[in-house]
């Protein structure tokens, strides 16, 4: 694995103050990363939709000091100190500290808020983090000005990916995949790219609601699930249907077979679940209602000969994934049906997105 690319030779400018914007959005995976080994290697191959409305905005303000010996900064979210949100990026830095020394060499402060309304149980890690790499980014640039646009985006996604492996997929868009894979032209386990092939026009623009069924605290963190997956029976035969599964949905983004795609986004979600509720200790993260909705769904699909389907993470949640030419009739469904399983009725509309964005 080539990790010595990411480390910058020659930085030339001096630079004392700095601050820089970046939105960044989270994703949905279609085809699910759970498992990992050491530094957030996944164990398979994972693709997702990059989304346009849930995001993270974040700027950091560097300013220069004397090269310390611990990482500097200063952390507010939505306008407030978050002392208890600061390990987890304290933790972020120290991995990224051999790719990025500069950030020795600076104070920051970082200001941080989502789009999407604070636990809601969309996973922010993936935006949150994302938004920093491309922060650091923007500040290596400056001080590398040769440094390429391509370059820039590959190792954002890098940085990001050993904050949360997710998160590596939250930089570019509409489509990315992470983790090598043979079918995938210049896939890695150590970054997201975008999906190389031609998408079919059906995937264009397509919708994705995400219906916020349990807007508490996960009983079980991710971190958590993806240990769980050593010693896991069903590990090494999950890995390998991921790998199939990757394959498959290339062919399916390719010649736009939405019934296909219904039943393999379907069925990638409920085995996520299911190697949760066959790992030891076993649980369980889907609510009653989350299993109504899928019922309603998959009623709806029968009735009504429609492409709807469902998506989760790992959560209670449930992404409602439809293509554009459904758009009327769905959110009438979503409205008028589903949204009575959500908690106080919430639920965001939102639609595959492109990326990150400077602000
Ligand atoms: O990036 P993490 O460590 O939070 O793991 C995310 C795992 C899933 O959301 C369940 C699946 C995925 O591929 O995004």
């Amino acid at each position: 694995m080539n990790t010595a690319q990411f480390i910058p030779e020659i930085l030339t400018e001096n630079i004392e103050k700095a601050n820089f914007t970046w939105q960044t959005p989270s994703n949905i995976a279609l085809v699910k990363y759970w498992g990992k080994s050491n530094p957030q290697m996944p164990k398979n191959a994972s693709i997702s939709f990059t989304l346009n409305n849930c995001h993270t905005i974040t700027t950091i303000a560097f300013s220069k000091i004397e090269r310390t010996a611990e990482v500097k900064f200063d952390l507010f979210f939505e306008g407030k100190e978050k002392e208890e949100f600061k390990p987890k990026i304290a933790e972020f830095f120290k991995r990224v500290q051999e790719y990025c020394p500069y950030i020795f060499n600076y104070k920051m402060t970082i200001n941080s808020e989502n789009s999407f309304p604070h636990s809601s149980g969309i996973a922010s890690s993936a935006s949150g983090l994302s938004a920093i790499a491309m922060c650091l980014m923007s500040l290596e640039n400056e001080l590398n000005p040769s440094i390429t646009q391509e370059f820039i985006n590959k190792k954002a996604s890098f940085l990001a990916r050993l904050g949360s492996g997710s998160a590596s997929r939250s930089i570019e868009g509409p489509l990315v995949v992470w983790g090598n894979h043979p079918e995938i032209a210049e896939s890695s386990d150590l970054f997201g790219v975008q999906f190389p092939y031609k998408v079919h026009s059906v995937f264009k623009n397509y919708q994705d609601a995400i219906l916020l069924v349990d807007k508490g605290e996960k009983v079980v963190s991710s971190t958590v699930g993806h240990n769980l997956m050593h010693n896991h029976p069903y590990a090494e035969s999950r890995f390998t249907q991921a790998n199939d599964n990757l394959g498959k949905i290339s062919e399916i983004l390719q010649n736009g077979d939405l019934e296909a795609f219904v039943s393999l986004v379907e069925s990638e979600a409920l085995t996520l679940h299911a190697m949760m509720m066959t790992s030891n200790p076993y649980f369980i993260l889907m609510k009653p209602n989350t299993l109504e909705i899928i019922n309603k769904i998959w009623k709806y699909r029968a009735e009504n000969k429609s492409n709807i389907c469902f998506t989760l993470d790992a959560g209670a949640n449930v992404h409602v994934l439809y293509p554009e030419n459904e758009k009327d009739s769905v959110n009438n469904f979503i409205e008028n049906e589903l949204a009575n399983y959500c908690q106080n009725k919430q639920f965001i509309y939102d639609s595959v997105g492109f990326g990150a964005k400077k602000i």
